[in-house]
């Protein structure tokens, strides 16, 4: 649960997400997504309830559990007066990876952003920015990944090369939970999906479950469809 205030944004929310899977987090805006990735990341507190990370509570073992993960935030935030590599080098020395060019270098190259090694964050465009971000979050190989809207603002082919990039650390063992409203996209990323609306969870399980529960009889619903089906019926 998560009070900001009086105010309740997420509410009696419990999920896990295993090995392999990659999980959506969908929801009408104002839903609870950021205010999930964030507590399930530590970077909030959560008013109450107990957050997991490949075994290691998150309350009573944050530094344990801050080493297995990785939050990716909807706004990325970078060191003004450190070029890209210099990036790098900077995170691989906080989270102690001892050999970071033979990681980073070949992250450069992954996201596209190799050529801009040299150049401050200033000098970088918005999607660029974005591929740093993620780069400088998968240096210490994290085992649980928190993307919040990590496909918005890329272009098509940096769309689908984050989208490969994702889903092959899922192949490789990473649990994965993905914020978007590109809803097409997540279908073909997601392994399974959680829907949020008013802070509380409606619906959870794989793409075809919550079809599914939603198809009103009908094959083959996108889970477009689903959403609007979901979060526009009376909240119960
Ligand atoms: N720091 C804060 N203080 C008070 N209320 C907040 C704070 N952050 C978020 N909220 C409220 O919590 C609710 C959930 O916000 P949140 O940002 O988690 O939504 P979201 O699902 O990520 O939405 P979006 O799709 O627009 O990104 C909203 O009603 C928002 O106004
Ligand atoms: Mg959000």
């Amino acid at each position: 649960m998560k009070r900001y205030g009086d105010f309740t944004a997420v509410r009696d929310l419990s999920f896990a997400v295993q090995p392999g899977e990659v999980l959506g987090l969908v929801g009408p805006n104002g839903a609870g997504k950021t205010t999930t990735l964030r507590c399930l990341a530590g970077i909030i507190p959560a008013s109450g309830g107990q957050v997991s990370i490949a075994g290691h509570d998150l309350a009573i073992d944050p530094v344990a559990a801050k080493r297995e993960l990785a939050f990716f935030p909807d706004e990325p935030r970078l060191f003004d007066y450190l070029t890209v590599r210099q990036h790098l080098a900077f995170i691989a020395r906080i989270y102690g990876v001892a050999d970071h060019a033979s990681i980073g270098e070949p992250l450069l190259e992954e996201f596209e952003i190799a050529d801009k090694a040299d150049k401050l964050p200033g000098e970088l465009s918005r999607g660029m920015k974005q591929k740093l971000v993620i780069a400088c979050g998968l240096l210490h190989s994290p085992q649980v990944m928190f993307f919040d809207e990590p496909l918005t603002g890329l272009d098509p082919l940096g769309i689908r090369r984050m989208k490969d990039s994702i889903v092959r650390r899922a192949q490789a063992g990473a649990a994965i939970v993905l914020s978007s409203h590109l809803l097409h996209l997540l279908e073909e990323i997601c392994s399974h999906v959680l829907i949020l609306k008013q802070g509380a969870k409606i619906a959870d399980g794989t793409l075809a479950e919550v079809a599914l529960r939603y198809s009103r009889g009908e094959a083959g619903v996108s889970l477009e469809e689903v959403f609007i089906r979901a979060t526009g019926e009376p909240a119960t």
